[in-house]
């Protein structure tokens, strides 16, 4: 495994597709080898933008507008950061050898529609899912609905990500209404949507899956300690690590997530998103890369979501070791403004073993993550008190 020089011939060039927060941080761990990176985003002073190389605004999901820039970038590898990218056209450099797509062109594929995914992990795989259907209209849900799903159940777009156009129905009278939110919530107005039965979990985990080759050049499969996680109207909003769990589920969780990113394939870091209750377990979905969830690594193992990608796409060897508990909490916009100011940085910072990471977003809306405060310590629970007091001590305002 050789690694080159930035902007020089021998470099080793990466291009993200999406440059936010997660992005950004990718971008760390790969500037800190020397790696040559291009940041890619739909808009201007993305995060990542902010630190590579050199950044361009594109839109992702137009194929051509994709292709043109990989052929004049030429980059090694291509790392998509979002599900909402022309991954036809991902497949098409791919199988010309244009490029090595991470961690596969066809991972990408099926996890950018919730229908790809979820027929591989319930149907060829066999594993446990929650029950669920698709739909094209308000006729065919509700006929789902009644054929078996039940209630309470969830609809969601099938192209659509951080809970867009997601709600949950309760009765029947919920129905229409959950169904014009899907349809206005969609990325692409298919009108097709997955109605799945309601997991009555006792929690909720990520669990960070890497790639990465071993030795002998072999891809061996290497776990993460579970993180936990609390979502609202389908974002997360406080993750911590570990998340306590019996040992039956914990090897239940990771026989699940070796098999589905065994099938998915190539190199890299997986978020495997899975219900707990009990010793049972369910898939729900994976992000074929860093997940926002994993964000609390940053301050609980030496080699954070971010650098375990970076390494493994790279082919270099990964440590999931966990060095201690940690918690994070989101930091909202709270308001709709560009350029806007962050007060009580230094009152966060006061609250001990916290950290902060603020994302350099242009512009702020009231329910956009901005920020993440990150707290480390021995106990999760104590942990996640003070990433919350952090969190909360942070005030988003208008510029002055
Ligand atoms: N079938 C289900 N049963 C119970 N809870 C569910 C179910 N589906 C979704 N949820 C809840 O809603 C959250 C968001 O769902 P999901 O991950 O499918 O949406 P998403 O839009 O892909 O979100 P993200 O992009 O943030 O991962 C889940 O983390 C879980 O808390
Ligand atoms: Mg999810």
């Amino acid at each position: 495994m050789k690694l080159g020089t930035p902007l020089s011939p021998s470099a080793t060039r990466v291009m993200l597709l999406g440059s936010g927060e997660l992005g950004k941080e990718v971008i760390i761990a790969l500037q800190r080898l020397g790696v040559e990176v291009i940041a890619v985003d739909r808009y201007a002073n993305a995060p990542g933008h902010q630190l590579a190389h050199r950044a361009h605004v594109i839109d992702m999901a137009d194929p051509v507008a994709l292709r043109t820039l990989v052929e004049q970038e030429r980059p090694q590898l291509i790392v998509p950061e979002i599900e909402a990218i022309a991954t036809e056209e991902l497949a098409r450099i791919e199988a010309d050898g244009l490029a090595t797509v991470i961690p596969t062109a066809r991972a990408t594929q099926l996890t950018m529609n919730r229908e790809g995914i979820r027929r591989l992990a319930a149907e060829e795989l066999g594993l446990p899912t929650s029950k669920y259907a698709f739909a094209e209209s308000l006729k065919e849900l509700q006929a789902a609905i009644d054929a078996g799903i039940g209630y309470p159940c969830i609809v969601k777009p099938v192209m659509s990500s951080s809970g867009k156009g997601q709600s949950t129905i309760h009765t029947p009278e919920d129905v229409a209404r959950a169904w014009d939110y899907a349809k206005a919530g969609g990325r692409v107005d298919r009108g097709r949507v997955i109605v799945e039965e309601m997991i009555r979990f006792d929690y909720e985990i990520t669990l960070l899956t890497v790639r990465a080759l071993d030795e002998q050049g072999q891809i061996g499969t290497h776990f993460c300690a579970p993180i936990g996680h609390r979502q609202e109207q389908g974002d997360y909003v406080e993750s911590w690590q570990p998340q306590r769990m019996s040992d039956k589920a914990l090897e239940r969780a990771q026989l699940i997530a070796a098999e589905v990113t065994e099938n998915l394939g190539g190199c890299g870091l997986f978020g495997v998103e899975l219900f707990v209750r009990g010793n049972e377990v369910w898939f729900s979905e994976v992000s074929p890369r860093p997940h926002d969830t994993g964000m609390v690594t940053m301050v609980t193992q030496w080699q954070n979501e971010f650098e375990l990608h970076a390494r493994a796409i790279l082919g270099l060897p990964v440590s999931t070791v966990l060095r201690n508990a940690g918690a994070s909490a989101v930091i909202y916009g709270g308001v709709e403004a560009d350029g806007i100011v962050y007060a009580g940085v230094d009152q966060a910072m006061r609250v001990p073993r916290t950290e902060l990471r603020l994302f350099g977003k242009p512009e702020s809306f009231l329910r956009r993550r901005m920020g993440v405060a990150l707290a480390y310590g021995e106990e999760t629970d104590e942990c996640r008190q003070r990433a919350a007091e952090a969190a909360f001590l942070v005030k988003p305002g208008l510029p002055e």
